[in-house]
């Protein structure tokens, strides 16, 4: 089965930088069952599709609920489409923690991407109180039921804990977690949260793991290429 590498670079590399290393990612050499993914800013999106096409795929961060119309500064899943995405992060943690995304709206962003012919991203994960109270497992199966998914998608696990602290959850309790989810849901599963290029060979390495959902590493040129070159062959 493919394995999938998804850099996101959040808000960042907007500028030179980002051109700069869509330049260096475009004179990676990719195996053979490796998918790399990459996520930039928006406003750099038909630049990295001219640029990364044809070995590497493009994904946004993010897409609007609504097909088009009044919402002021928005991106619609048919925008996306046109400047060449064929992945959408739905749901990510900083956009349900900092802009309140819930449900209902989650379930209609995955319901654009997919009638656009796009592959969702569902990213799922606990806080480190909703672990110690009910466990990853219970909430994160909640969070991904509550979406009805169907159709075409990929799951991203990532505890909130673990993103951009530099903490990783263990390996057992992402091959425990992640084989549950893939069993359930029958969709591939991503793990990510301060993935880098250290640990990235044996997370990559874990069974249930179908790909690393990666921030702040895919920043870094060296870092992210040694990610995608620690995929099992
Ligand atoms: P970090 O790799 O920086 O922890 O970020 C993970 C993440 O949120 C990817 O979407």
């Amino acid at each position: 089965m493919e394995k999938y590498i998804v850099g996101n670079w959040k808000m960042n590399l907007g500028d030179g930088r980002g051109l700069s290393l869509l330049k260096h990612l475009a004179t990676l050499k990719i195996f053979p069952g490796v998918r790399v993914v990459v996520c930039p800013p928006a406003l750099l999106l038909r630049e990295a599709h001219h640029t990364l096409s044809p070995g590497l795929a493009l994904g946004a961060q993010d897409v609007s609920a609504h097909p088009g119309g009044a919402f002021t500064g928005e991106i619609s899943a048919a925008m996306l489409k046109a400047a060449g995405c064929q992945y959408v992060l739905v749901g990510h943690s900083e956009r349900r923690l900092y802009h309140g995304e819930g449900e209902a709206l989650l379930r209609e962003k995955v319901r654009q991407v997919q009638s656009h012919g796009m592959t969702p991203i569902v990213c799922v994960g606990e806080t480190l109180e909703e672990k110690k109270q009910g466990g990853a497992l219970p909430f994160v199966t909640a969070q991904i039921r509550a979406l009805a998914l169907s159709g075409s998608y990929l799951l991203a696990y990532e505890p909130r804990w673990a993103i951009g602290t530099g903490l990783t959850a263990g390996l057992h309790d992402i091959q425990d977690i992640q084989s549950v989810l893939k069993e359930q849901f029958g969709a591939p599963v991503l793990y990510g949260g301060s993935v880098n290029a250290e640990n990235a060979p044996d997370i990559l390495a874990l069974p249930a793991v179908d790909g690393v959902l990666v921030g702040g590493a895919s920043l870094d040129i060296e870092a992210f290429s040694k990610i995608i070159e620690s995929t099992p062959k």
